[in-house]
């Protein structure tokens, strides 16, 4: 698989900007509410922490079989930062696998905007290599299940590390035939 690259992804409402940097200073305040790591675990981080985050995750995975793609949600009328999006796409033995994550700031949060993100995003990975959307959500997170099933993900009986998988396939569109001669 060659390597992709996160591209500014536009639906209705929101812009997908492919992660700088310089995203930190606005996304610390957006991430800043301990309840965002209800089901996930882990603490906000400080805007120097956050820093150091993105720039680990701008510089890419070092496999070469990996892309590590993220990017801010901006909400366009409001001109504002809203949360984040990613997608960590593997090529291997079965086709070429995307796992996604959605983040939306409390403020942000009931607006469908991390569902219409979600769509936004799979529709894009549709339109590249990926065959196969995964991601992983505790069993009582119904607004992360709710954006899974907007984006068209369907629970599996698989669990991991005590969340449910979801799983879309991907169809490719069939190739035309050739006109006959
Ligand atoms: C999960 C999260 C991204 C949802 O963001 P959001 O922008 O509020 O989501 P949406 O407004 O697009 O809502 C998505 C669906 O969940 C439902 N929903 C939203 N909040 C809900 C809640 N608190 N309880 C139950 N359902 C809820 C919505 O009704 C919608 O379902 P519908 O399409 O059937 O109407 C947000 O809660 C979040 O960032 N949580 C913390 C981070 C996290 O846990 N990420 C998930 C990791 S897998």
């Amino acid at each position: 698989m060659s390597t992709l690259v996160a591209e500014v992804i536009s639906t209705g409402r929101l812009d997908l900007v492919p992660l700088r940097v310089g995203h930190a200073e606005e996304m610390a305040p957006v991430l800043s509410d301990p309840g965002l790591h209800t089901f996930t675990g882990g603490a906000p981080d400080t805007p120097e922490a956050l820093r150091s985050r993105y720039r680990r995750l701008t510089a890419g995975s070092p496999d070469p079989d990996v892309s590590w793609l993220n990017w801010v949600i901006r909400l366009r009328d409001a001109s504002c930062l809203t949360g984040t999006v990613q997608a960590t796409v593997t090529s291997g033995g079965h086709g070429t696998v995307a796992e996604v994550a959605w983040v939306v700031g409390t403020p942000w949060q009931g607006r469908g905007i991390a569902g219409e993100a979600a769509r936004g995003l799979v529709d894009w990975l549709g339109q590249r290599s990926v065959h196969t959307v995964l991601a992983h959500i505790h069993p009582g997170h119904r607004a992360s299940a709710g954006v899974a099933a907007a984006a068209g993900l369907v629970p599996t009986d698989l669990r991991h590390e005590g969340e449910i998988r979801w799983y879309r396939s991907i169809e490719r569109p069939e190739r035309p035939e050739r006109p006959e001669r």
